[in-house]
């Protein structure tokens, strides 16, 4: 008698246990689901960043996110890294304005940006930001992708996780209803809508399409060294492959007399 009462009460304990630790998860996952997984160019070791896709998420950008988000960490020299020339680069500069100074009256002054200037953010500071944001403030985009589970995933989702809100959901005014925003009220209007911008390459300005193009400029930025580690990391293993046949071929040939 005594055994199967234990094992009953013990298996009684384990299903408490499991349903204790599952149902966080279930209603987690209820509340935002699982950010949608995109092909990026860069994943895996032999990954690179596309070029194409990075000038036209660096348009993206330009044309619609730097209205509220500045990308702190980026001069405009960076970017010959998405493959434009030191001609188009200076060219991209200057259709910027930089603040200099001060002059010899001691004023601030505009002028056209160089290479050398970091990109100029839309407000002069956080305060200017908020207030014009309903007191939400757009982040600096330049580290978003390291700075958030999932990353370029993240933005992605974030950029296309705009939907109306289910039934009951009270959304707060100034807000918006977004799928993969903790919290699911983003202060952020929706970004991106069909055609939005218009590619040079002909590619057509979907809304996926954006998003993916302007996540893999900004995960470029948040680390632009990985180009470069991944070719090293390919060198150093065809290296030690190398290197290991080598040895073993020496090592053959010193120990022949000995066998
Ligand atoms: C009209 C201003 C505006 C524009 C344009 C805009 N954003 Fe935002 N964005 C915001 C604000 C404000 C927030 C902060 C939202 C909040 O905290 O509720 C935000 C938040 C975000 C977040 C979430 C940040 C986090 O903290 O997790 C991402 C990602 C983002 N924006 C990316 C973009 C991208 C990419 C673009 C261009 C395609 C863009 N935004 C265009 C205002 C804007």
């Amino acid at each position: 008698m005594m055994p199967i009462f234990t094992a009953r009460l013990l298996l009684a304990a384990a299903a408490l246990i499991g349903l204790l630790l599952l149902a966080p998860m279930l209603s987690e996952a209820q509340e935002t689901p699982p950010l949608p997984h995109q092909q990026w160019s860069f994943d895996g070791v032999f990954g690179t960043y596309d070029k194409a896709a990075m000038q036209r998420g660096f348009q993206v950008y330009k044309q619609i996110c730097s209205a509220c988000h500045p990308v702190k960490h980026l001069y405009f020299r960076d970017l010959q890294a998405l493959g434009y020339t030191p001609d188009q680069v200076e060219a991209i500069a200057a259709s910027d304005q930089c603040t200099d100074g001060p002059n010899d009256q001691g004023q601030m002054y505009q002028r056209p940006c160089r290479p050398s200037d970091p990109i100029p953010g839309p407000f002069p500071n956080d305060q200017a930001a908020r207030a014009a944001n309903g007191g939400a403030l757009p982040p600096d985009l330049s580290m978003i992708v390291k700075a958030r589970e999932g990353g370029p995933d993240y933005v992605y989702g974030i950029l296309n996780g705009f939907k109306p809100a289910p039934a009951g959901f009270q959304v707060a005014p100034g807000k918006y209803y977004n799928e993969y925003f903790p919290g699911h009220q983003i202060a952020m209007p929706p970004p991106l809508s069909q055609g939005a911008v218009t590619f040079a390459d002909g590619t057509q300005a979907t809304v996926p399409q954006m998003a993916h193009d302007v996540a893999t400029f900004l995960a470029w930025a948040s680390e632009p060294m990985l180009d470069v580690r991944h070719r090293i990391g390919v060198r150093v293993f065809l290296f030690l492959i190398v290197g290991v046949g080598i040895f073993y071929a020496a090592k053959r040939k010193i120990w022949a007399p000995v066998h």
